[in-house]
C-alpha cells in the first residue's frame, strides 16, 4: 500500500452514492507535507517526460498542481469555470458536464498561457467519470501542444472516467485506484497497481 492508499484508509470517509470524503487532507484541509509527497511522486512517475507546464482546474486541483508544478520547475495553469463566455478569440473553451452537480460549465484557459509548444501534465485531484479531465486534453489539443500525461490523486475505478481517457491513449497515473466503496461499514478496495 502506498502512502495515499495509506492515508485514505486512515482518515477518508465513505460516504453514501460512493462518495469519499477527503476533506480533512486533500481538498478542504490540505496536509501540505502530504502535497509535497504528491508532488514528488508525480514528478517520480512522469520524470521521463519533458514537462513544460502543468494545467489543472479549479478548485481543488489548484493545491495540488502547485506542488507538482515546482517539482518540475515550470508553471502551473489552472483552468476556469465559468457559467457564460464571450468568445472572443483570446481563450480556449471547453464544456465540462458534471456528473456529481448535474450542472454545465464553460472551462476556459488564455490563449496567453498555453501554446502550441507546450508539453503538458494535467493534474486534478478526482477522476470519475472524466469530463473534468477530457475538458482539459481538449483545451490542451486546442492549442496544439501536446499532453505527455495525466495525473490523478484518486481515481474512482468503478466509474468509466479513467477507462475512456486510457483507451484514448494517453497515459493516466493515479495514485490510488478505489475498485468498490462501502458506505455501511466503511471499506475501501484498492486496485493493485505496480
Ligand atoms: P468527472 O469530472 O471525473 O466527470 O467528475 P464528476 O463530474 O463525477 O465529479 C464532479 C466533482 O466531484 C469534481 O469536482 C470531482 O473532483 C468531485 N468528485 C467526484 N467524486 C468524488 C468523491 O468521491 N469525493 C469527492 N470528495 N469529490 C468527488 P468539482 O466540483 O468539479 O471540482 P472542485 O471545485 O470541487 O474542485
Amino acid at each position: 500500500m502506498n502512502f495515499l492508499e495509506e492515508r485514505i484508509l486512515k482518515d477518508g470517509i465513505v460516504k453514501p452514492g460512493n462518495v469519499l470524503k477527503v476533506d480533512s487532507f486533500l481538498n478542504h484541509q490540505m496536509d501540505i507535507a502530504l502535497m509535497e509527497e504528491i508532488g514528488r511522486e508525480f514528478k517520480r512517475r512522469f520524470a521521463d517526460k519533458n514537462i513544460t507546464k502543468v494545467l489543472t482546474i479549479e478548485a481543488s486541483g489548484i493545491g495540488i498542481a502547485a506542488f507538482v508544478a515546482k517539482e518540475f520547475n515550470v508553471p502551473m495553469v489552472f483552468a476556469k469555470k465559468t457559467k457564460s463566455i464571450n468568445i472572443d478569440g483570446e481563450l480556449y473553451v471547453a464544456e465540462v458536464e458534471s456528473f456529481t452537480h448535474k450542472n454545465k460549465n464553460h472551462v476556459i484557459v488564455s490563449k496567453k498561457f498555453l501554446h502550441e509548444d507546450e508539453h503538458v501534465l494535467i493534474i486534478d485531484d478526482f477522476l470519475a467519470n472524466g469530463c473534468a479531465l477530457q475538458g482539459l486534453i481538449s483545451i490542451v489539443e486546442s492549442a496544439k501542444a501536446v499532453v505527455e500525461g495525466c495525473g490523478i490523486v484518486i481515481e474512482k475505478g468503478f466509474q468509466y472516467g479513467g477507462r475512456a481517457v486510457r483507451n484514448m491513449g494517453y497515459p493516466v497515473e493515479s495514485l490510488a485506484i478505489i475498485d468498490a466503496m462501502d458506505a455501511d461499514n466503511g471499506t475501501i478496495t484498492f486496485r493493485e497497481q505496480n
